[in-house]
């Protein structure tokens, strides 16, 4: 096969951050992508419809002239969000979902839930409308190892947050294990997972060995071989569980380059491509499709793009190594292998 044509994929989970970051970046994500949706954890986060229907004001403003994009905007569940505030944000159409993260797990997740009791109003509220909760599934307790902290999440929080809220829609958001390919498997309707583009490709070697990568850094952190396997065999499968979420989340490069650097890789610019390669390895190009463009829309009751994209194979691909924005330059992903799939314009 030297050509594919796919219905216009969505990235269901997308750091578009905001200012200067946004403006250079943005623009990334717009010329593939149909539809994304957009993380909440700004500072200060995005927590009431009105900073949902501001951030959005700016996020259609720094979108290329004649762009249609689309962010679906998400709300940052604090342990103070207002369910009536959700219940108005989600009737007007101007919120797609809500996100969770436990306090501390991740870059601005200082404003996260520590006390999953004091978000019961607004989980039983979600469960009773339909409103998927996004979790960035990761405990923060510091005697669990990060490389185990996914799998602990499932266990501890996970399991008996959806045991004790029938109904509630959850996305496990960027899984990185075995262990969450197989809960999110055995889910039902009410349950997906995202699966990166970075945690396709790399394994915790990536990260370490020769060196540190900082630009291979993110959480959740990838794993070892056998999980980053696991995923790739999930996203391939085409199993309507799974679907893409790339968790492009631009730093620029002083902010990773550093003693203590920060958690993101970013994808937008070379994601279509990387994928495309995966699935060709993994003789699966005929489900990229779902795992892309027909999964996501199918869990968030979404239509499928009416658009589509054409992939052609040939010479590797060119691509910046990194994009400039007025708030310094961000490294784009390395594959660390050529691309032959080039998106056509
Ligand atoms: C994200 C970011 O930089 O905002 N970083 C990351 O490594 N994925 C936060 C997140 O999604 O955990
Ligand atoms: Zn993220």
């Amino acid at each position: 096969m030297t050509q594919i044509t796919l219905r216009r994929p969505d990235d269901w989970h997308l750091h578009l951050r905001d200012g200067e970051m946004l403006a250079g970046i943005a623009p990334e994500s717009a010329r593939h992508f149909g539809r994304a949706i957009i993380m909440p954890n700004l500072v200060p986060p995005v927590v009431t419809g009105e900073d949902a229907a501001a951030y959005r004001e700016r996020i259609l403003t720094a979108l290329p002239e004649g762009s249609n994009f689309t962010p679906l905007m998400t709300l940052y569940l604090t342990e103070t969000t207002d369910p009536a505030d959700v219940a108005a944000a989600h009737a007007s159409g101007l919120v797609t979902a809500l996100k969770l993260y436990p306090a501390g797990a991740t870059t601005n997740s200082a404003s996260g839930v520590r006390d999953f009791d004091k978000v019961r109003p607004v989980l039983e509220l979600m469960a009773e409308k339909g409103i998927p909760l996004c979790v960035h599934g990761e405990v923060v307790d510091s005697d669990i190892d990060i490389f185990d902290r996914e799998a602990v999440f499932i266990d501890r929080v996970l399991d008996p947050i959806r045991r004790a809220t029938p109904g509630l829609r959850v996305v496990m958001e960027h899984i990185t294990t075995k262990q969450g390919v197989d809960y999110a498997r055995a889910g039902g309707d009410d349950l997906g997972a995202t699966i990166t583009t970075h945690h396709l490709v790399i394994n915790r070697n990536h990260i370490l060995v020769g060196g540190i990568k900082p630009h291979y850094y993110c959480l959740p952190v990838a794993k070892r071989e056998e999980h980053r396997l696991a995923l790739r065999e999930a996203a391939t499968s085409g199993d309507a569980s799974f679907f893409l979420g790339t968790d492009s989340a631009p730093h620029a490069d002083p902010a990773k380059e550093s003693a203590c650097g920060c958690a993101g890789c970013f994808t937008a610019t070379n994601t279509l491509s990387i994928l495309a390669e995966v699935f060709e390895q993994d003789g699966a190009l005929d489900k990229l499709e779902a795992f892309a463009s027909r999964n996501g829309p199918a869990f968030y009751r979404l239509p499928v793009s009416e658009e589509t994209v054409t992939l052609t194979k040939g010479e590797p691909v060119t691509y910046p190594g990194k994009i400039e924005t007025g708030a310094g330059p961000v490294t784009v992903f390395d594959p660390g292998m050529p691309l032959h799939w080039r998106v056509e314009a």
